[in-house]
């Protein structure tokens, strides 16, 4: 006697008909399935092969725009007197100019936008003087002009950068910060309210009034000449900013707390004063003993 109850020959032909059936809607649907899938890796192999050609592209405009940036700026440098005496190499002139590898897109702006460069002759210190109108930055041609030269000289051994903002957006929000920043790092040469003053040998820190947000930003990145450089890691960014703000607040102002204004002249009016009387008293001196004698 059989237990199992098994499926009997007529319960047993529906269920396999069924079977059958739906058999044949699966291989239908997997038919549909593998079609949609076909379809959908068509798609997605047209995309990507989209994708891949498009951004090769781009990276060849890209690459292309860099190329002609940096043939502009290689011009700009051989036309502009730079390479007389920074070198064809940018490895400078022995008696004329530093080597300008890894200075970066920073020490390019701030020396040429701020009249420094091109040098017009040997002298003590490279001075502001007005803008080769080619490079102005408050014109569109300047700027693109400057950004040529600072991507070219940027592109040999890299160096620091111009921050991103400009104008009063590089201003920071905390310019008394910045004050006691400014009277703890900078006023020793530049005077508490940012004058200037005289330095050793016929070199002076310069008066900041004529300076803008990025080349006050620049000078502190790339310390020209006899000012110390402030890395990032010694005046952060946002440090940096605060100074700005802190110079651009006072800018325009005297030192005056009233009598004489000579704080802006820095040690040589005590140098001077002493220059003075000395010399009398060795005059006096010199007289006294010729009327003894
Ligand atoms: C007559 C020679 C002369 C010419 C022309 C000249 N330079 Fe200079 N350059 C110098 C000297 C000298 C210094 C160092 C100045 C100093 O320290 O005060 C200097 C410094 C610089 C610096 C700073 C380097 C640093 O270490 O931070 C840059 C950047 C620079 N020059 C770029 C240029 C560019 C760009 C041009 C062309 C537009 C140019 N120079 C034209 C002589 C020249
Ligand atoms: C050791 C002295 C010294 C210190 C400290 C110093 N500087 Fe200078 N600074 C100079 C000298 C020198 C120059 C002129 C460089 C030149 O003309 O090539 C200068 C130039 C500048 C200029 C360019 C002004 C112009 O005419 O374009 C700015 C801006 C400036 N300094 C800001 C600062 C700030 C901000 C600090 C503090 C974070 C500072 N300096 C600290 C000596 C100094």
């Amino acid at each position: 006697m059989t237990t199992t109850p098994g499926p009997t020959p007529e319960s047993e032909e529906p269920a396999r008909a069924s079977r059958r059936r739906w058999g044949r809607g699966r291989s239908r649907l997997h038919r549909r399935v593998a079609g949609a899938l076909a379809i959908g890796l068509g798609l997605m192999a047209t995309a990507g092969l989209y994708t891949a050609v498009t951004a090769d592209v781009n990276q060849a405009h890209a690459q292309a725009a860099d190329a002609a940036l940096l043939q502009r700026g290689q011009e700009l440098y051989n036309t502009n007197a730079c390479i007389s005496c920074h070198g064809s190499n940018l490895q400078g002139v022995e008696a004329r100019g530093p080597s300008l590898i890894g200075v970066g897109d920073a020490a390019v702006y701030f020396q040429v936008s701020s009249g420094r460069m091109p040098l017009a002759r040997q002298e003590a210190q490279a001075m502001r003087k007005p803008t080769l109108p080619a490079f102005d930055p408050d014109t569109e041609e300047g700027q693109a002009n400057l950004d040529a030269l600072g991507a070219y000289i940027q592109a040999n051994g890299g160096g620091p950068t111009r921050p991103e903002a400009s104008g009063e957006a590089l201003r920071g929000d905390d310019p008394a910060r910045g004050g006691e920043l400014f009277r703890l790092n900078c006023s020793s040469c530049h005077n508490f309210t940012g004058r200037g003053g005289a330095l050793s040998s016929g070199k002076y820190a310069p008066n900041l009034d004529p300076a803008s947000e990025t080349q006050i930003y620049t000078a502190m990145l790339t310390g020209p000449q006899n000012m110390p450089k402030f890395s990032d890691r010694q005046l952060t960014p946002e440090e940096k900013e605060d100074i700005i703000a802190y110079v651009k607040s006072v800018s325009g102002s005297s030192n005056s707390v009233g009598g004489y204004d000579a704080g802006g002249i820095g040690p040589t009016a005590e140098g001077i004063v002493a220059f003075i009387f000395g010399l009398s008293a060795m005059v006096g001196i010199a007289i006294w003993l010729g009327a003894k004698a």
